[in-house]
């Protein structure tokens, strides 16, 4: 039988050594911070991937788009695992939040064609891109070799989950009216605007948040993304 290659779960470079003890304890305690938010964001990311992709099957997805939806799956599972192995480096342990409060729907949206639409054209093809397009200018500033590594496996998959986004949201809105398409607007913009406000706020009004935090140069914080945050539901979702 032909076997398929290695686990989702594993990255697909080996972590570099890290001795912990060579960095201050304040900065170990920030980075500890960062990375403990960076792994929920990535639980989340987890979380709400498979929920698109049971949307997309009950909305009768064709098997490609199923098929990317579960790719996208197994990118999220690999990208915990990272996230756990940088706190594990770090000598830390992930965040413990009880099931309960963690996401159980992707929107409030009671039309299931309506709220998957406006995850993956706003959450996957805007945020996902958006994010990749950080962590590769946090990447290239970074020095600490875990968190370079750490940074490269997780962005090597986010500029596919953005294309991903953008084909199954054009193949479920293929016969939507350009009303409904630009319904979906405001939804990208708050995505947009969230994003911003999380990178150091808005652009527009100074140049400053433009720039890599220098923590960040350091490899001592990390972009919050904002895939899907934005509509984080209620747990009577
Ligand atoms: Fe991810
Ligand atoms: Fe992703």
């Amino acid at each position: 039988m032909q076997r398929r290659g290695p686990t989702p779960a594993v990255p697909r470079t080996p972590p570099p050594d890290f001795d912990r003890q060579s960095l201050p304890a304040e900065r170990l305690a920030r980075l500890v911070a960062v990375w403990r938010t960076l792994c929920e964001d990535e639980r989340d990311s987890l979380i709400a991937a498979t929920l698109v992709a049971g949307d997309l099957a009950r909305l009768g997805a064709p098997p490609s788009i199923l098929a990317a939806a579960a790719r996208v799956i197994e990118d999220e599972v690999r990208h915990v695992a990272v996230c756990a192995t940088v706190l594990e480096r770090l000598g830390a342990a992930m965040a413990e939040v009880p099931a309960e409060q963690r996401r159980k729907t992707v929107g409030s949206d009671p039309s299931i064609e309506r709220r998957t639409a406006l995850a993956l054209v706003a959450g996957f093809g805007v945020g996902e891109s958006m994010s990749a397009g950080w962590f590769a200018a946090a990447r290239k500033a970074c020095r600490q070799p875990l968190i370079h590594w750490a940074l490269t496996e997780l962005l090597r998959d986010e500029a596919r989950h953005g294309a991903f986004g953008i084909d199954a949201g054009d193949w479920l809105t293929k016969h939507w009216s350009n009303a409904e398409r630009r319904a979906l607007w405001p939804g990208c913009v708050v995505e947009m605007e969230d994003f911003e406000r999380r990178i150091g706020g808005r652009s527009r009004r100074s140049k400053r948040s433009r720039r890599i935090p220098r923590t960040w140069r350091s490899g001592s914080s990390a972009p919050q993304r904002a895939v899907l945050r934005r509509s984080r539901p209620s747990n009577d979702g």
